[in-house]
């Protein structure tokens, strides 16, 4: 029992619980995910494991993404990188939704499927309705000769290494990243984007890493756990974003729920004023991921402003440097810049981290939370 402990102190680097290791690791785990693939001076991303079928990928009238729980939120990110800058359009799927209703699929459909594990019973299921109507099947997926690893056609793997608290953190940041990389890829290939386009926005996803270690300091974890201490009693908590930060905000309510136990929602930011803002008041935090480069960012602060009129506690995350909000705000969290099509990878590490010391003030269970597994490979 004893060497068990002292071993499980030392896989977990020196930090209190897998969570904060592995939200810790981020910047050393995306240069892992992007090593070999996407060339630091050039900005070329090449992807080994999907050379066999970029035709096909090229060619697809449509493009499915299925994923559960985390891998979901990272193919709603998918969808927006793939739309946007491959121009191919793309749906979202629950995998366990998508096996049992019989979708139309044609030939030339690709369906990606999502998964930390490999191992997700709905995800893999997802393939094998997906390879029976004859669709390309690609996985992206973290462990190396899983099932979803075998039965896709190619694929990319994540080589974040292994992820083992239950929350995911290292995995939506490195499945970002891979879908972004794939992005770029395809984009070439359909002609969406010239070869010098794709390795400007490479050059952007080389710098994350780094943006992402300067974040991670001293100051921004007192200020996290500042603001977790401040909220650690709510019983409710909204997270608002909008384009890629949309996901984000579901992510963050996610682990919140997850570790934390306290109700948390993720809405797209424009949404609010459909419903959610009836239940704003003084007991109800709102994280609002405000990026400078949105394009509604007007909008999305004019939204700030309605919630502090309800007396709503606002937290924001906003670009470096953008005091526009200081006044309106209870904290402002401030990320490095990058392109608004990269941003998720950033901006969603705060909200872990926020949902980490929460849990922590709260006495929870961090890395194996109640009802909850790692991997789900029953229905
Ligand atoms: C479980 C885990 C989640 C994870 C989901 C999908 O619910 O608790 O953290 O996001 O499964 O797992 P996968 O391994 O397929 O990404």
């Amino acid at each position: 029992h004893e060497l068990k402990m002292n071993l499980q102190t030392i896989e977990k680097g020196g930090y209190r619980h897998f969570m904060l290791k592995e939200i810790m690791e981020q910047p050393r785990v995306l240069r892992d995910c992007m090593r070999g693939r996407l060339d630091p001076l050039s900005g070329k991303v090449t992807l080994g494991g999907l050379m066999p079928a970029l035709d096909r990928l090229a060619k697809a009238r449509r493009i499915i993404i299925c994923g559960c729980g985390t891998s979901w939120h990272a193919a709603l990110v998918g969808e927006y990188l793939i739309e946007t800058l491959a121009k191919i359009p793309v749906e979202v799927e629950y995998a366990s939704e998508f096996r049992y209703r019989n979708p139309v699929l044609f030939k030339d459909d690709v369906v990606i499927v999502i998964s930390q594990s490999g191992e997700t019973a709905d995800t893999l299921e997802a393939v094998r309705v997906a390879k029976k109507h004859g669709c390309l099947c690609v996985g992206i997926v973290n462990i190396v000769g899983s099932s979803i690893a075998r039965e896709t056609d190619a694929g990319i793997y994540l080589h974040i290494g292994p992820e083992i608290g239950v929350a995911s953190t290292k995995a939506f940041t490195g499945q970002v990243m891979a879908l972004s990389m794939f992005t770029l890829v395809l984009a070439v290939q359909t002609g969406a984007l010239l070869q010098d386009e794709a390795n400007r926005l490479g050059l952007e996803l080389a710098e994350i890493p780094d943006k992402i270690a300067r974040m991670l300091n001293e100051d921004t974890l007192n200020k996290i756990q500042n603001m977790a201490s401040t909220y650690r009693y709510a019983h409710n908590f909204l997270y608002l974003g909008r384009g890629t930060n949309f996901p984000v905000a579901l992510e963050g309510a996610l682990k919140l729920k997850e570790i934390s136990y306290i109700h948390a929602e993720g809405y797209a930011a424009a949404e609010m004023k459909h419903g959610p803002i009836a239940l704003i008041d003084e007991m109800m935090p709102v994280v609002i991921l405000a990026p400078k480069s949105d394009v509604i960012y007007e909008k999305v602060k004019s939204g700030v402003q309605e919630v502090v009129a309800r007396k709503g506690s606002v937290v924001i995350i906003t670009d470096e440097g953008n005091h526009d909000l200081d006044d309106l705000a209870e904290f402002v969290i401030e990320t490095p810049i990058t392109s608004e099509y990269f941003s998720a990878m950033i901006t969603g590490i705060p909200l872990q981290l926020l949902a980490y010391y929460i849990a922590d003030y709260r006495g929870c269970e961090i890395d194996t939370p109640r009802n909850l597994a790692k991997s789900v490979t029953v229905e």
